[in-house]
């Protein structure tokens, strides 16, 4: 039986244009690689989501407007850097809620778990490892209302109709009343989105190339990562931020979970990534497809990115 892992690389380095999907980036290296590249003055977006929390915690809470204890579920909680922001701001609020992390990776969320406990001794967490939506929908049986959120721009890794199919499922997935915010990267000067994913320091290189080394490591495969490099545009007419491995020669490489032997050219591009950015506007209009009323859009001083509170009425 191969794994989702072996069978998604297979898939995607047998297709016409190669790809690779980003979600696997989040290996325990790729995840430090991660935190490197939010720790970069030039990757703006976790910044702004900071400032956002550090400054509008109460508005947004305000907004959300539950008056009883209430779950603040995180989907894909990874560090639980920025979420630490807000809960911070939710205690000193004295808010009656219990934070719940879900995350696919057992190991990110005891780390998780073990920081925000030392962090606030006060808070109640109700940690879930698995599959967002399997654990959504037991959540939702309980008859306290959900804040969800699903923060940091991760919307941006899905097309524009994958994005609203994901939405979609988080409405199906909440009771009437339920909120959610979501992290949204909002279009603005192509040059400072270019600059936070082709950085100069080669951060985002690595980020990238690791995927290749977790082949290696995990499926046998023979990739030198001295002979790829890392190449990424920003198409300011559509949103859309691409990323791609170069293969700066001709190459083959074979893969021993997977039997196989990829051919690669000169120059041939594996796509890895979408990080696809907005106007508010057009987000308003793709959450309102998906079921969504739209509440309010929390941005940044510099309007960089946008924390938009949705309410399934
Ligand atoms: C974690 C998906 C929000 O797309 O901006 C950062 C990942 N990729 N630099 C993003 C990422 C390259 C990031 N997200």
């Amino acid at each position: 039986m191969k794994s989702q892992f072996a069978q998604d690389v297979l898939e995607g380095l047998t297709s016409e244009q190669k790809r690779l999907s980003s979600k696997y980036f989040y290996d325990d290296i790729g995840s430090k690689i991660f935190q490197e590249i939010m720790a970069m003055p030039e990757y703006y977006l976790t910044d702004s989501e900071f400032e956002i929390f550090d400054f509008q915690a109460k508005q947004i809470i305000e907004a959300v407007a539950f008056n009883t204890h209430f779950n603040l579920i995180e989907l894909g909680a990874g560090d639980g850097a920025k979420t630490a922001r807000l809960i911070a701001h939710l205690i000193e609020l004295n808010i009656d809620f219990t934070y719940v992390p879900i995350d696919i990776s057992q190991k990110a969320n005891d780390i998780l778990v073990e920081k925000m406990k030392e962090q606030f001794p006060s808070l109640t967490i109700k940690p879930k490892t698995g599959d967002y939506f399997k654990l959504l929908a037991e959540e939702q049986k309980e008859k306290d209302p959900s804040f969800l959120l699903f923060i940091g721009g991760n919307i941006g890794n899905y097309s524009e109709s994958d994005a609203i199919d994901l939405l979609k499922l988080f409405y199906t997935n909440m009771k009437i009343g339920d909120k959610l915010l979501v992290g949204v990267d909002l279009k603005k000067n192509p040059l400072i989105i270019h600059q936070a994913y082709f950085d100069p320091h080669g951060i985002t290189k690595r980020f990238n190339l690791n995927l290749l080394a977790r082949i290696n490591k995990e499926l046998g495969a023979n990739f030198q990562l001295d002979y790829f490099d890392f190449y990424c545009y920003y198409n300011p007419l559509t949103g859309d931020l691409k990323s791609f491995i170069v293969s700066l020669k001709e190459q083959s490489i074979f893969i021993k979970a997977l039997d196989k032997t990829v051919e690669l050219g000169w120059g041939e591009l594996i796509w890895t990534e979408l990080s696809k950015k907005y106007d508010l506007n057009e987000f308003s209009s793709l959450s309102s497809k998906a079921g969504f009323t739209h509440i309010h859009n929390f941005l940044d001083c510099k309007h960089y990115f946008s924390d938009i509170l949705l309410e399934k009425k």
